[in-house]
């Protein structure tokens, strides 16, 4: 049989309980573990602790050294005793707070069982030596000394690091190695409290162990049975009336695409990835696919409300269907991320924000070359019942170079997907300004380090490779398709 199941077919078996889930470890969706239909919460699981923040290691004169321990690590989540990974020790990692200009030093050290290493993902700093370099491969015990300067006009915004050891970035982010990076605004916009929330989701298995993936849960790239952020499950936030917050939202899921809402509050998004917006756009919704952040105000209302993601349909890898339980969810229900609770005095008016810097747009620039990127799900080459990730029909191999470009040129990349779900593009060091969506020309200035690809669809981006010349790689940002190949290399020179 067909096996797409569509979202509506989904919700409607869903209260029947036959949505069966795939792999053994994960929690089932419906009927064995039901949620709490007034929290969305599993059973056996607690929330509405007040949210926390992750520790904050702040550069000082220029200078920001710290040391990365990526190790197994005790948490509790959701009341449970919990065996997760974690850098210094829990999840989030700590946050990472930078200026334009500055130079960081990371000591990673490797306290995994297996090969690690780390990436500043959307930093733009340079991908060779002991910078963001995807070669750099530290073996278990072992340590690394990073190091990164940012140019003096690098764009604030919020980023984040991961692993990035090829074959394991989706398993060991999904066991908890992640953390926050945020770069300051050179003239600071004047706003109340700044929360950073690191969204994830992890599997836990009865023991509180990370439940591993099965194939099927791999190709479809797999969703945690837990959204949680900074490692709480949807813990509580408190806000005087009228009071405004700074929010720095990371989707650090494998493959969770995050459609955010906070009904009743005023949504201000300052930017998304390191694009920054002239003025503050007003939004009802977040959309953030894997890898993407957002810097966001929000004032609160007058009553309390619960921050959500909404389903998204990112379409199905499998055509085995859901005979056999081979198939996962895709984002196919709403899960409450938190509870925004009002109280207190009124808060004053906050200050207007001021007017951003114009962003760079390269519309008008002469393009060097044009390139196209088609992404595929196929059989796999060896004929077996792994499906095969590709672009331009290849599996990724960190030994074949396949795009060279001329430092300091503009480039135009069509990125076209010809499979039935949708890939989130991600290229290193250099951020993409999106031209054209499905054809039609895209009328603002947007950038993005993550693009969304829909099924089917096509997306045309032009990138700037300055600064920095060397070879990093760039690939969809579902980690289990990228660990299944979905990725390349590329060199500037
Ligand atoms: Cu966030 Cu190459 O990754
Ligand atoms: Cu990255
Ligand atoms: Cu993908």
């Amino acid at each position: 049989m067909a096996g797409r199941i569509t979202r509506r077919t989904a919700l409607a078996l869903g209260g029947l309980g036959v949505v069966a889930v795939a792999g053994g470890g994960a929690l089932l969706w419906a009927g064995l573990n039901p949620a709490d239909p007034r929290t969305g919460i599993p059973e056996g699981f607690t929330s509405g602790d007040d949210l926390s923040q992750p520790a904050e290691l702040r550069s000082t004169g220029g200078l920001l050294e710290v040391t990365l321990s990526a190790a197994p690590a005790a948490a509790t989540i959701g009341g449970r005793a919990a065996s997760v990974l974690g850098y210094n020790g829990g999840l989030p990692g700590p946050t990472l707070r930078l200026r334009a200009g500055d130079r960081v030093r990371v000591a990673l050290k490797n306290g995994l069982a297996g090969p690690t290493n780390v990436h500043v993902h959307g930093l733009h700093v340079s991908p060779e030596g002991n910078g963001d370099n995807m070669a750099v491969m530290v073996a278990a015990g072992e340590s690394f000394d990073y190091e990164y300067r940012l140019p003096a006009n690098h764009p604030p915004g919020v980023y984040w690091y991961h692993p990035h050891h090829h074959g394991t970035v989706a398993d060991q982010v999904f066991g908890g190695l992640y953390g926050a990076i945020v770069v300051d605004d050179p003239t600071p916009i004047e706003t109340g409290r700044e929360r950073v929330m690191v969204i994830s989701d992890i599997t836990l298995d009865g023991a509180g162990t990370v439940a591993g993936a099965s194939a099927a849960q791999r190709m479809q790239g797999r969703e945690g049975d837990l959204v949680l952020v900074n490692g709480q499950l949807a813990p509580t936030l408190t806000l005087r009336p009228g009071e405004r917050e700074r929010w720095r939202v990371v989707n650090a899921c494998v493959s969770r695409y995050l459609r955010l809402r906070l009904d009743g509050h005023r949504l201000q998004l300052l930017g998304l990835d390191s694009d920054r917006l002239e003025k503050p756009a007003e939004v009802d919704e977040i959309v953030l696919v894997p890898g993407n952040r957002a810097d966001v105000l929000v004032t609160a209302g007058s009553g309390s409300a619960v921050l959500r993601t909404l389903a998204y349909d990112r379409g199905t890898a499998t055509s085995g269907g859901m005979m056999g339980g081979s198939r996962q969810r895709a984002t196919d229900s709403d899960v409450i991320l938190a509870t925004v609770t009002v109280g207190g005095d009124p808060a004053a008016a906050p200050a207007a924000v001021p007017r951003q810097p114009a962003p760079a747009d390269l519309r008008g620039a002469t393009v060097t070359a044009r390139r196209e990127l088609d992404f595929a799900m196929g059989m796999g080459m060896d004929g077996g019942s792994m499906m095969a990730f590709t672009i331009n029909g290849q599996e990724f191999d960190p030994d074949r170079l396949d795009t060279t470009v001329l430092a300091g040129s503009v480039e135009e990349w069509t990125l076209r997907n010809s499979s039935g779900m949708d890939h989130p593009f991600h290229l290193h060091v250099w951020p993409m300004q999106i031209v054209a969506q499905g054809g039609t020309p895209e009328m603002a200035v947007v950038w993005r380090d993550v693009v969304n690809v829909a099924a089917g669809g096509q997306v045309t981006v032009r990138i700037g490779f300055t600064d920095f010349a060397g070879r990093t790689v760039y690939h969809c940002h579902i980690l289990d398709h990228e660990d299944a190949g979905m990725m390349g290399t590329i060199l500037a020179r």
